[in-house]
């Protein structure tokens, strides 16, 4: 029988990513028919029994789903330029943020930052995101800490959504650092995000997920758990910070409130992989901090991947830890610094991103999928990793809708 669909995309070379395939799940010729910004049809070879409205030749041009940034802090104020020259004479991420630097010194800038700067800012650095490829975004409050100053980020990053069409989902990072109005009370400021805050901007329909920073220079396990209870009274999925620096054992606690995801992870213990698998829990990697920071430890890699522990790669995109605007470059750094594949690193943007965010929905092209897609002119998906600033793509496609063309 015959199939109606508003766009038929074919000669393609379609790197599904489906979870079933090993590598990049590849269609040669391949070809997908996207109705109501759904992809309803796939196959292989010539297309039958598809009647399109509109059908474009991708010429064996490399087709695969559109990019997900799951892990930003894209809404901030300030830079912190001085803070990376301070690093190149010996001082470290740890001492800057103890005097008072760090994400303090963003808080200040956001607080100080009107919401229409504040969006004309966000608004740049996702339009270069969205030039990568990126259909769908994570972005984190965390740099107002006031009620008032993490409404406006979270507003900011709710207002992008009527700019573009990309998908947006917003988490509130409430315990990300210590405000001036708390100086010395970090269990009264967490009382004030577990009791005040959180509720009230949850109220507001603002928050999609909620976050901590489970550091030594952030908060204890204890009240990041604290933290978690509140969500998941408040019906909110959680992710963490956790052993970016340390091992506080974080990502186990995360995984006991089945943490959407853990991220960063550089000092996390083989002992604890196990318990982000039996929680279906990612592990978001950002390479983008192991970079801009000079760590020298790398995440347990060969241990997650042992376990089957979902792999994500995001940007980490903040003016602190990973001043890097640009996903592919992040892809590139994943594989040249974790040695991860370039399959595994597609999939980290695609599949594995989206579970961290929930969006099971995307990540994967297959039947019933968003239509949220990427075209690139190259022979193989690993060329679009390997070239850094080499390889845009040539058609951005969400929710069936070119962006990008
Ligand atoms: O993901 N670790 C905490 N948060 C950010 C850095 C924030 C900052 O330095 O401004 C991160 O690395
Ligand atoms: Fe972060």
């Amino acid at each position: 029988m015959t199939q109606h669909a508003d766009t038929l995309l074919f000669n393609a070379q379609i790197a599904t990513v489906q979870p079933d395939t090993k590598g990049y799940g590849l269609i040669d010729n391949g070809w997908l028919a996207v109705n109501a910004g759904k992809i309803v049809a796939l196959g292989q070879g010539s297309v039958t029994d598809i009647k399109a409205q509109t059908s474009v030749d991708l010429r064996g041009q490399l087709l695969t789903p559109g990019l997900i940034d799951c892990h930003t802090h894209l809404v901030f104020g300030g830079d912190r330029a001085n803070e990376f020259e301070q690093r190149l004479e010996g001082l470290s991420y740890e001492a800057i943020a103890k005097a008072g630097g760090g994400i303090k010194s963003t808080v200040k800038a956001t607080r100080e930052a009107s919401f229409e700067r504040l969006l004309q800012l966000a608004q740049l650095r996702l339009q270069r995101l969205i030039n990568d490829g990126v259909t769908s975004v994570e972005i984190k409050s965390g740099y107002g800490l006031d009620i008032a100053t993490e409404r406006k980020i979270l507003q900011v990053a709710e207002h992008l959504k009527s700019d573009y069409p990309v998908t947006i989902q917003r988490t509130y990072l409430g315990a990300h650092a210590l405000p001036p109005e708390f100086a010395n009370s970090s269990d009264d400021y967490i009382g004030f995000v577990c009791e005040t805050a959180m509720p009230q901007l949850a109220g507001e329909g603002l928050i999609d997920a909620v976050d901590v920073f489970c550091e030594g220079i952030g908060f204890s396990p204890q009240q990041c758990e604290q933290v978690y209870q509140t969500a998941q009274s408040l019906g909110l999925p959680i992710k963490a910070h956790a052993e970016q620096l340390s091992d506080l054992g974080g990502a186990k606690l995360a995984a006991q409130y089945q943490a959407l995801s853990v991220d960063h992870l550089e000092y996390l213990n083989t002992d604890d992989v196990a318990s982000l698998k039996h929680s279906g829990t990612v592990a978001v990697l950002l390479p983008g901090a192991f970079y801009f920071l000079r760590e020298q430890q790398l995440p347990p890699i060969d241990a997650l991947r042992q376990h089957g522990v979902p792999m994500a790669i995001a940007s980490d995109l903040n003016p602190g830890s990973s001043p890097i605007n640009s996903l592919l470059t992040i892809m590139n750094m994943a594989c040249v610094l974790f040695r991860l594949t370039p399959a595994e690193v597609l999939r980290g943007v695609t599949q594995h991103a989206a579970m961290a965010l929930g969006l099971e929905h995307k990540g994967v092209i297959a039947v019933g999928k968003d239509a949220d897609l990427c075209v690139w002119d190259v022979e193989h998906p690993a060329q679009i990793i390997a070239g850094m600033n080499q390889h845009s793509p040539q058609q951005v496609w969400i929710r069936g809708e070119r962006v990008i063309s």
